[in-house]
Order: structure tokens, then sequence, then C-alpha cells
């Protein structure tokens, strides 16, 4: 017995990589089906080493489904997850399109497990680059309390799709080789001006909002809140996407509320804390890095250090695999707490 599953973006960047994390899951699992776009239907890709074929994702294909990850884009999302939760199935939404819906609890399980108590069907998944940030400073909120984060961030290009780690690859070997190197998705596929990104950091991901930031910085802003359940934190970020195909990598400032905190009891708080990984060792060079954290399902947290100047101010440097713990795998870690919690369907036989 086990639980009737669809993958919808299943081709993807992150669709693909949660057809790993499912086969690495102790969730049971009755049947697995692949959903894409019309162009991929038919397309085979392996499960558990069966071979299965890909679906064009419509209404009809959610009969029968007891859950379903969504990572093929908000308006897929915004059309089709409406459809499978009608038919009785529970969704896991990777993209940003319910994830401010007061109805649709957003979750990390290490920060907020308890939100997916209240689900009406839609659970979201945060983004990325906020997830890893919250997972770092949880532990710390927990003891000390949490009153202000600045956080800069070097986002790899995986975020904005496979299509997009290709044009990372393509225009670093132009730029080798002497030639001009094409833009065509990046900073943000469909704008109206596209940027070299190999070499060249980017200051701009997703679109500009009124009063100078990007949504990809409202999001960290607003999801921060959200997920830790305060709209008092002071959140603000500026976000880059850098020429790294994965793992984003972010300098987070951050002030505590009570005082008493050192870099020892904070390095020790999150050598414990669930989900992350310490890594922090000046005297022999340790710190996360990108490469070390691509393919784990950890958050990476070093560089841990006083501000110096201002009371119960630190710093610290995060690192984490954008489409695991950015993506796929916080989505089946979700769906793992759900079964545990009994919050999903009776299996299927
Ligand atoms: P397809 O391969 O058929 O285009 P990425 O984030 O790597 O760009 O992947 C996007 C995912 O979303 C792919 O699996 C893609 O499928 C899927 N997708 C894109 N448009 C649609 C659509 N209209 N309906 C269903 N899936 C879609």
């Amino acid at each position: 017995t086990g639980y009737n599953i669809a993958i919808v973006g299943a081709t993807g960047a992150v669709g693909t990589r949660i057809i790993k994390m499912l086969e690495q899951s102790s969730l049971p699992i009755a049947d697995v089906k692949l959903l894409a776009s019309q162009r991929s239907a038919g397309k085979v890709l392996k499960f558990a080493g069966k071979n299965l074929q890909v679906q064009e994702a419509v209404p009809a294909s959610f009969e029968d489904v007891d859950l379903a990850f969504f990572s093929a884009g908000g308006s897929v999302s915004k059309k089709l997850a409406p459809e499978a939760v009608k038919r009785g199935a529970v969704v896991i939404d990777n993209t940003s399109a319910f994830r401010m819906d007061p109805s649709v609890p957003l979750v990390v399980p290490e920060v907020n497990e308890q939100a997916l108590t209240k689900h009406q069907g839609l659970i979201a998944n945060p983004n990325c680059s906020t997830i890893q940030m919250v997972v770092a400073l949880e532990p710390l909120r927990q003891e000390f309390g949490l009153k202000k984060v600045i956080v800069t961030t070097m986002q790899a290009v995986s975020g904005a799709g496979n299509r997009a780690i290709q044009e990372l690859y393509t225009q670093t070997k132009a730029v080798l080789n002497g030639e001009e190197p094409k833009a065509e998705i990046l900073p943000v596929a469909g704008a109206d001006k596209h940027f070299q990104i190999a070499f060249n950091p980017l200051a701009q991901i997703d679109v500009f909002e009124d009063g100078g930031y990007t949504h990809e910085e409202w999001k960290m802003i607003h999801e921060t809140k959200k997920i830790m359940d305060d709209e008092d934190i002071q959140v603000t970020a500026t976000c880059v996407r850098v020429p790294v195909a994965i793992s984003h990598s972010e300098s987070v400032w951050f002030e505590l509320k009570q005082d008493g905190a050192t870099v020892a009891k904070l390095q020790q708080l999150l050598s414990e804390a669930p989900g992350v990984i310490l890594r922090d060792d000046p005297t022999r060079q340790i710190f996360p890095q990108a490469v070390q954290a691509a393919g784990q399902k950890e958050t990476f947290v070093g560089r841990v250090r006083a501000d110096g100047e201002q009371k119960n101010a630190f710093h610290l440097y995060c690192v984490a695999d954008n489409l695991l713990k950015g993506a796929a795998w916080n989505s089946v870690q979700i769906a793992e707490s759900l079964d545990r919690m009994n919050l999903l369907q009776i299996p299927h036989n």
C-alpha cells in the first residue's frame, strides 16, 4: 500500500530531483505519474528502475492522485493545482503562486512543521533562498529571539531552470573562445532585456517591484515573516545571481533580541540544529562552499562572527543546494511530515 503520486514539471531541474528524493524517501508509494508540457509527452524517465512515460498535465491527470508535487512555473500551478485539490489530491507547490495566501501553509519542516495541521489541500514550498536562511536562523531565534536580518544572496543559475544552466555553460564557452556571449534567459525569462551571466554577477532576480526591490527580495522579506510567524522581524535583502550552476550562498547579518549570545554559543546551537551542518573553523580554513553543498540535503553554516560594533549582532554565511533543500528535498520532506502526522488520505492498495 502507498500513495498515488503525481509530479508536475517532472522533466525540469526541480522535477527530476523530486523523482530522486522520492526514490530515497521512506514514504509509502503505490504509483508515480510523471507530468509535463505537451512537448515532453511520450518521453521516458526512470523511477526506481522502472521506465515511466511522461504525460501531458491536464485536469484529468489528477483523478486518483493522493499527492501532487508542482514545479512547472506559477501559471501552471495557478491553473492545475486547484484542479488537483478538487479531485482530492494534496498539492505541494514549489512556485510562488500561493505562498502568501493566508489559507496556504508555507512550510520548512525544521521551522514550522505544525503549520501543516491547518492545510486545506494546498501547501506551499517557500522560495529557495528563504528556506536555507530560516533553517540557519531558527535555532538562534529559538534561544535568543530575532530582531533584524540583512541578507545578501549569491544565487545559482539553476534557480531559473535547466535552460538557465545551459545558458551559463554556453556563454562561458563563448567567452573563453573569444566569442560574443548570447543572453536570452537571465536575469528573467520574458523580460525586456537579458544580460550576460558568465563572469558577471547580476543584481536582478525576478522582476522589479515598486520601491526598487526585486520580487525575489520581496519574497525573502515576506516569506521569512510568514514562516517564522512573526510580522515584527525586520528583514531586508539584496539578491544577486552569480555564475554558479548549483547551490545558493548567503551572507546573513542578524540582530538578536536578547543579550548573552556568544559566537561559541551560536556555533553550539547550530551544530545541534536539525538540517544544519556547521562548517566553521577559520584556523583550518573551513567554511561552507557551493560545490560541497551541491547534492546534499542540509544547510551548511559557517563564518559565524560578532558584528564588533553593534551589541547582539552577528554574521553568518550559509550555503545549500537550491534544487534540493531549496525545492525538491524540502517538498518531499513536507510530504514525509504530512504522512507522519496523518495529514494525507489513507494510502491506496
Ligand atoms: P517540459 O519539459 O515539457 O517543457 P525548468 O524549471 O527546468 O525550466 O523545468 C520546467 C518544467 O515545467 C518542465 O518539466 C516543463 O516541462 C514543465 N512545464 C512547462 N510548461 C508546462 C505546462 N504548460 N504544463 C505542464 N508542464 C509544463
